[in-house]
C-alpha cells in the first residue's frame, strides 16, 4: 500500500479500526510479527530488538488456542496508554486468550480475548488468584518493573 493511501487511511479511520484494517493487510503477507509489533507500537521492537526471537520461538505455537500471561502492560499510571504488546500477542496468536498484569488499572484495554489484571508482580498471593482465574497458563512474558528481586519473586511464584 502507498504511504500516501496508508496516511488517508489513518486520517479517515478511528485508530483501532484502521489497525484491524492493517492486521488485514498484514495477514495476507503472512502476519510476520515485526510487521504487528511495528503497527502496534510496541518498544519490544524498534527500542528493543526481541522481536526476532519470539518469532522464532513462538511461530509454532501460533495457531494453538493458549493462555499467554503478560506481566506489563505499559503506560504507567496513565490509563488509556500501554497496551501496545497486549494487542500484538492477540493479532498474533489468533485463537488465544491474552491476558495482562499491571501494578496499574489497565482495564480500558480489555477487549475480546484481551483480559487484564491490576498487582504487582512481586505478590505471589495476587499472581496466584491470576492463575487461579486464568486457569493454565501456557506462555508467561515478564515485561515489567525490570527490579531483577520482582523478577526472581514472579519465577518462583
Ligand atoms: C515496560 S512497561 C510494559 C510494556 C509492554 N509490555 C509493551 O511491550 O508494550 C512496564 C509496565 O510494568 C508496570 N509495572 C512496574 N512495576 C510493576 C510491578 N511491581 N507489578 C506490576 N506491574 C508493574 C508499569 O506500570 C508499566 O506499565
Amino acid at each position: 500500500m502507498s504511504s500516501k493511501l496508508k496516511r488517508t487511511l489513518q486520517d479517515f479511520l478511528p485508530p483501532r479500526q484502521f489497525e484491524k484494517f492493517m492486521i488485514c493487510l498484514i495477514y495476507l503477507r503472512g502476519g510476520d510479527l515485526k510487521k504487528i509489533a511495528e503497527l502496534c507500537k510496541t518498544d519490544k521492537h524498534g527500542s528493543h530488538y526481541y522481536i526476532q526471537h519470539y518469532q522464532k520461538y513462538f511461530t509454532s505455537l501460533r495457531w494453538k488456542r493458549l493462555n499467554i500471561l503478560e506481566i506489563g502492560i505499559g503506560g504507567l499510571k496513565d490509563l488509556m496508554k500501554g497496551g501496545a504488546s497486549l494487542r500484538m500477542w492477540k493479532y498474533f496468536f489468533s485463537w488465544s486468550n491474552i491476558y495482562g498484569i499491571d501494578i496499574y488499572d489497565k482495564s480500558y484495554h480489555e477487549e475480546n480475548r484481551i483480559k487484564t489484571f491490576m498487582g504487582s508482580q512481586s505478590d505471589p498471593d495476587f499472581l496466584k488468584e491470576v492463575a487461579r482465574k486464568v486457569g493454565k497458563i501456557d506462555i508467561v512474558i515478564d515485561d515489567d518493573s525490570h527490579i531483577n528481586e520482582h523478577v526472581i519473586k514472579t519465577f518462583k511464584a
